[in-house]
C-alpha cells in the first residue's frame, strides 16, 4: 500500500519524510521506521556507495538504527554484525533487512556499542553515531565531543582492533580533530539526489 504524503511524526521531520523513498526504494513494502531512525538513516544509495569504500568481507556496523547502513554493507555482499541500544529499532532492522532479503547476512545484536565492540569479531567497523539531534549544525564546526556518545571514546575503541574504519560525519566536522588518532585518513563526500549530506572518513590500520 502507497504510504500517506503527510509526516506521520508531525510536522518538524516533514522534509525527510519526503525523502523516504530515496532512503529506501522499497519503503511501501512493509519497511519499518520510527521519528529517529526517520531523521538519521543513510540514503539508500549513498550507503550504498559507502559500503564500496571497504575492502573488508566482514563489517561491524556498530550504530545500526533501522538498518540504512547495515542492509547496503549485506547487499554489498559483506557478512554483517550490527548492534544498537534501541530494541524497538533492532525490531525494525531486523524487518527492514528481511524487506531487501538480506536477513540471513545479518546478525542483529541488541546493546551498547562499548560492550559488543570488545567482544565482536569482524574486519571492519562502520561507526554512524548520532549528531545529537536535527539541530546539530548549530555547533558551527562539529567536533568529535559532538557526537553522542562521544565520539572520541568511540574512536578509542575502535583504533587497534579493526583493519577499516568507517566514519560518518556532517559536513561541518573539522578533519583536525582527527589528528590525535591519525593523519593517515581518505575523506569521502556521500551524496544523495546529487548533493553532498555528509562525509566519510576511512582510517586503515595494519
Ligand atoms: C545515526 S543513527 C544510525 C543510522 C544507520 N546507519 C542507518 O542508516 O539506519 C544512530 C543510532 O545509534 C544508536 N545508538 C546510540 N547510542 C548507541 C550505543 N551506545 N550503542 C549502540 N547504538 C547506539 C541510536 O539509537 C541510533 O539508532
Amino acid at each position: 500500500m502507497k504510504s500517506s504524503n503527510i509526516s506521520p511524526f508531525g510536522e518538524g521531520v516533514q522534509k525527510y519524510w519526503d525523502k523516504r523513498y530515496l532512503y529506501f526504494s522499497k519503503f511501501d513494502e512493509g519497511i519499518q521506521i520510527d521519528k529517529e531512525g526517520l531523521y538519521s538513516v543513510i540514503p539508500e544509495e549513498t550507503g550504498l556507495a559507502q559500503a564500496a569504500l571497504l575492502e573488508a568481507s566482514s563489517v561491524y556496523d556498530a550504530f545500526a538504527g533501522v538498518g540504512g547502513s547495515a542492509i547496503a554493507l549485506a547487499r554489498s555482499g559483506k557478512k554483517v554484525v550490527s548492534s544498537e541500544i534501541s530494541s524497538e529499532r533492532v525490531a525494525m532492522c531486523r524487518n527492514n533487512a528481511e524487506v531487501y532479503g538480506v536477513g540471513r547476512q545479518i546478525e542483529f545484536i541488541e546493546g551498547d556499542f562499548f560492550d559488543v565492540v570488545k567482544t565482536v569479531d569482524a574486519e571492519a567497523v562502520n561507526l554512524d553515531p548520532p549528531w545529537g539531534g536535527t539541530s546539530y549544525k548549530e555547533h558551527g564546526k562539529f567536533l568529535l565531543e559532538h557526537f553522542s556518545p562521544d565520539g572520541g571514546e568511540i574512536l578509542k575503541a575502535c583504533m587497534g582492533r579493526f583493519k577499516e574504519i568507517m566514519l560518518r560525519v556532517p559536513t561541518i566536522f573539522e578533519m583536525a580533530e582527527l589528528d590525535r588518532f591519525t593523519q593517515d585518513y581518505q575523506v569521502h563526500d556521500d551524496v544523495s539526489d546529487g548533493r553532498t549530506i555528509s562525509r566519510t572518513v576511512v582510517i586503515r590500520q595494519f
